[in-house]
């Protein structure tokens, strides 16, 4: 196959996905292939960064051998190599990026180190061909927050948690129901057969000012009502997950109107809602997201489930974004544990000037 448009492979190891994709400038995935470390952290109840890397290294060349298969394409025909160069586990992160500067070092092609977040908010255009500025919810294990996105690596932060992250506190619930890593899934389908009525949970910082999440209150009294009542009646686990999981969605809805006004005054212009990131896989979240944000005028843009939770695509779009902006990477790019979106204007001025 002859591929006139530009092609970027995207490699995804920042957590315990080992991903890689290639995709078209004109939105095309070509392939996009997830490998999940799932089996490997089994065993421990949560992701262990040591065996994480371990498995990326063990993996990444068959994922990446794999998605150049099904997308009929040769190596000689990318014109980039984008990474993910955090933030993340540092060992994974390592991984890909080095896999990543190899390829486009033989190939003398670019290589573009890909912030992990600004993949995430990117996905939308990737799938909807949204136009800037819009505001977005990112929710993932790692983060909580409402940004608007002006441009690319123009991201302006609302607010989001002041302790735990949403998936964390979904995590480490479902954890305690007696559930492995990543317990969103099996919480949202246990909450189909509850009754969300049954528990009383707390709903932090709702009704106050800001667009400020706070979730380890919720985390403690999830808890407690857990240890205390597991034993209880048959139904417990559908009953407090459908109610957790409603919880959730009163605290995502308050704080999302909060945050579409914060935005709509400085930005009037927008006109779309994006949600992203692995919790944003949630049909009853999306679904209270979306009754939000229409009330307030806005559309509700989540990309499909798939390329919500960790994936190659969403690296490789935006390595697409950043290659047509000549916003390149070079050789000696350091993977980053930390890397917060705010510094991307910053990162991107001094690139220019
Ligand atoms: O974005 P992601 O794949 O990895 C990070 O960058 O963190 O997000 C993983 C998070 C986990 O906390 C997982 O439990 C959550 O996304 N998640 C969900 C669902 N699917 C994944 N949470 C709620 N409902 C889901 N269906
Ligand atoms: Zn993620």
């Amino acid at each position: 196959m002859v591929e006139e448009r530009m092609i970027i492979l995207g490699i995804e190891t920042s957590c315990d996905e080992t991903a890689a994709a290639l995709v078209t400038e004109d939105r095309r995935i070509l392939a996009n292939i997830v490998s999940s470390q799932y089996q490997e952290h089994k065993p421990f109840g949560g992701v262990v960064p040591e065996i994480a890397a371990r498995a990326h290294l063990n993996h990444i060349e068959f994922i990446i051998q794999k998605a150049f298969i099904e997308a009929k394409v040769s190596l000689n025909q990318i014109d980039g190599v984008a990474a993910a160069g955090g933030p993340g586990l540092i060992g994974g992160v390592i991984v890909g990026v080095m896999m990543a500067k190899g390829i486009a070092f033989a190939k003398n092609i670019p290589f573009l180190p890909i912030n992990h977040l600004e993949a995430h908010a990117l996905t939308a255009r990737l799938t909807n061909e949204i136009p800037f500025p819009y505001l977005l919810l990112l929710m993932s294990g790692g983060h909580c927050q409402f940004l608007v996105v002006e441009d690319i690596g123009n991201y302006s932060y609302l607010g989001g948690t002041i302790d735990d992250a949403i998936g964390e506190c979904i995590d480490k619930t479902a954890r305690l129901l007696g559930y492995d890593y990543p317990g969103g899934p099996i919480i949202e389908q246990l909450a189909l057969q509850g009754n969300s009525q049954a528990f009383n949970l707390p709903k932090p910082l709702v009704g106050q000012k800001g667009c400020s999440f706070s979730f380890s209150g919720l985390k403690t009294a999830a808890r407690k009502m857990i240890l205390e009542n597991k034993e209880a009646s048959p139904t417990f686990k559908t009953d407090f997950c459908a109610s957790f999981q409603k919880t959730i969605g009163e605290i995502l809805v308050d704080r999302c109107e909060h945050a579409i006004t914060m935005a709509l005054e400085k930005w009037p212009k927008i006109n779309n809602l994006v949600v992203a990131g692995g919790v944003a896989a949630n049909q009853f979240f999306r679904k209270c997201l979306m009754t939000c944000a229409e009330k307030n005028g806005l559309s509700v843009v989540a990309p499909p489930v798939n390329l919500c939770t960790d994936n190659g695509a969403m690296i490789a779009w935006a390595g697409v974004e950043r290659f047509r902006k000549g916003l390149w990477g070079a050789l000696d790019f350091a993977p980053r544990p930390r890397w917060p979106l705010e510094d991307l204007k910053n990162e991107i001025r001094e690139k220019i000037s």
